[in-house]
């Protein structure tokens, strides 16, 4: 009976000291085999009593190495030694898309269903690509409508502009019909505020081949709105670009009269978004092509005005800042 108590106050802190007890009590010379095989030894009367109670040494003994195993095992599984490999992980917080490449991939999309490639060029530039190839020679006065920075010391290297000079780039080594859009980050030495940032991003869009009529530069704009903003009304007004002529501001009617008719219901009125027109010959000509067999448009806007305008966003500066609160609110979008 001592035994009992001393087997039911056993407690283990190992594997090793629980196998330790069942030798000691149930092992092939362990106690309760002892105990029985001395049975015979008892006084007849005594027996039965006799053979209770190491039976229920025994069976107590037993107990107590099955439950402390499983206490010693699900606490291993609690520190993920032999864990339950088919349990649920823990969750992974996803990231969420910036609303800058939520709106690039949306345009790309938009444009690539009309058979528009994708092109990509240095940040880093020469003047030539950035402006001198883009009808802008060097005191040329429109130079100054966008403020540059250059790098160092050297006037011919500088961070590009716009990135119509990717397509000078396109052009130089490719040959029409050319469909491409160059979508990428662009630095201007303005002053940082919440409607303009030292750097921002673009999409231009380049189309040349035989025949290309500014017929078909708006109905491109269009079908872009229409995609990008739902059934929209664009506007096209006269404007000026070294690189373009004639050129156009293209505003988009933002503030409609249907919720269901339009995505954006907010907005007040007309609204630019981008630049355009049809390229200059002397542009296709400084880039190889000849400007008597092909014509062709261009286009480009900021990414960024776009993303702000869908997204009700106030502060430019948000874009750039990385501020978690901002970019979780993206979470959903894909
Ligand atoms: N490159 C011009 C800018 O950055 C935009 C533009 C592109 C205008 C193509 C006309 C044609 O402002």
């Amino acid at each position: 009976k001592e035994l009992i108590a001393e087997a039911e106050a056993f407690s283990a802190q190992s594997k090793d000291e629980i196998e330790a007890f069942r030798i000691k009590y149930l092992g092939s010379k362990g106690l309760t085999r002892k105990y029985f095989s001395e049975i015979s030894k008892i006084a007849a009367e005594n027996r039965k009593e006799f053979g209770q109670i190491v039976n229920k040494l025994k069976v107590t003994a037993e107990d107590k190495v099955n439950s402390l195993k499983e206490a010693i095992e699900s606490q291993e599984e609690d520190k993920g030694i032999y864990g339950d490999l088919s349990r649920p992980g823990e969750p992974i917080a996803l990231g969420a898309r910036h609303p800058i490449s939520i709106v690039k991939n949306q345009i790309i999309d938009i444009f690539s269903r009309i058979g528009f490639n994708v092109s990509e060029g240095p940040e880093i530039e020469d003047d030539w690509h950035n402006f001198t190839a883009l009808n802008l020679p060097e005191y040329h006065p429109a130079r100054d409508m966008q403020d540059t920075f250059f790098i160092q010391t050297d006037p011919d290297i500088l961070l590009r502009t716009h990135t119509s000079s990717v397509q000078v780039r396109y052009m130089e080594n490719n040959k029409p019909p050319i469909r491409t859009i160059s979508p990428g980050r662009v630095y201007r030495n303005e002053a940082i505020s919440a409607r303009s940032h030292c750097f921002f991003h673009q999409v231009e869009g380049l189309y040349i081949d035989k025949d290309v009529s500014f017929a078909d530069l708006k109905q491109t704009l269009q079908y872009f709105t229409t995609e990008m903003f739902g059934k929209s009304k664009i506007r096209l007004r006269p404007s000026y670009f070294p690189f373009t002529e004639p050129s156009a501001e293209v505003d988009v009617y933002w503030g409609l009269e249907t919720e269901t008719d339009y995505k954006i219901t907010k907005g007040t009125g007309w609204l630019e978004i981008m630049g355009c027109g049809m390229v200059d010959p002397n542009v296709l000509e400084n880039c190889g092509i000849d400007s008597k067999e092909y014509s062709g448009f261009a286009f480009g806007m900021g990414i960024d005005r776009i993303a702000m305008l869908l997204n009700q966003i106030s502060d430019i500066r948000l874009l750039s800042e990385n501020d978690v609160r901002f970019l979780e609110q993206f979470k959903s979008v894909l």
